[in-house]
């Protein structure tokens, strides 16, 4: 049986994520939230004492303001400037990235994406990866978003949009990240749009899932 955890700062605790070395982040979909929910997470981690190192290492649909792109996103919310290192390859066209890529005829590689992660950093640190997409979206031209995770080896938080039929994705996820023997540490769904009446996703998930499971509300800001 999984859990339903009442607060973000509960749920980093339960998860065991506040004393893991980092996380690689994914979703169910594109736009469910990844980058909201990741802000959020790393500004807790950051009141809980955490230095985090973002990490998006490659970015699609790159914005001319960088500060509303992912990236820009997540390293304004660690406290650190968007430097390179955070993001390194930014293509302009919104699609996957291997297809945005090849649009200005560039490759994309597995080995590549890996090396903008540091291999070792301080027990204090903490490395928080977004991918792009979902688990199983093309990431690059050798493997999808499941390859990077498998390669970085971090536990795995899924955030899925809180809708009618988000059972199904969640679970498909869940049951890939198990298959990749990936560990996955909890799950997070993200209101992103007002609530349908009599859904409860969330309750509904317990049975199936045995891991900590968290409501994300509509516009929230825990930690701003
Ligand atoms: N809980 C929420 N309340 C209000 N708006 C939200 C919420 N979660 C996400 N949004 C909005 O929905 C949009 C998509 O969210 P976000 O960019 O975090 O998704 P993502 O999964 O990171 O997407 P991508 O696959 O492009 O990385 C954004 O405009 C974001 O501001
Ligand atoms: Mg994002």
């Amino acid at each position: 049986m999984g859990m339903i955890v009442p607060s973000l700062a509960q749920w980093l605790e339960a998860t065991g994520v506040f004393d893991a070395p980092g996380i690689f982040v994914t979703g169910t979909d594109t736009g469910v939230g990844k980058t909201h929910v990741g802000v959020q997470l790393i500004h807790a981690l950051r009141v809980l004492g955490r230095e985090v190192i973002p990490r998006k290492p490659v970015e699609s649909g790159w914005l001319n303001d960088e500060a509303l792109t992912d990236a820009g996103q997540l390293a304004q919310a660690a406290g650190v400037p968007l430097d390179k290192a955070i993001c390194p390859y930014r293509f302009q066209a919104a699609l996957a990235p291997p297809r945005a890529a090849s649009r200005v005829k560039q490759t994309l590689l597995l080995r590549d994406l890996a090396a903008t992660c540091p291999l070792h950093w301080d027990k204090q640190q903490f490395l928080h990866v977004e991918g792009a997409g979902g688990f199983y979206s093309p990431l690059a031209n050798d493997g999808l978003n499941a390859d990077l995770a498998q390669i970085l080896g971090l536990p795995v938080v899924l955030v899925a949009e809180d809708r009618v039929g988000c059972i199904n994705q969640v679970l498909l996820v869940a049951e890939a990240i198990k298959q990749r023997h990936l560990q996955l540490a909890g799950v997070i769904l993200n209101v992103r749009q007002p609530p349908v009446e009599g859904m409860d996703n969330l309750t509904d998930l317990l049975g199936y899932l045995n891991v900590p499971l968290l409501r994300f509300p509509f516009n929230s800001s825990h930690f701003r």
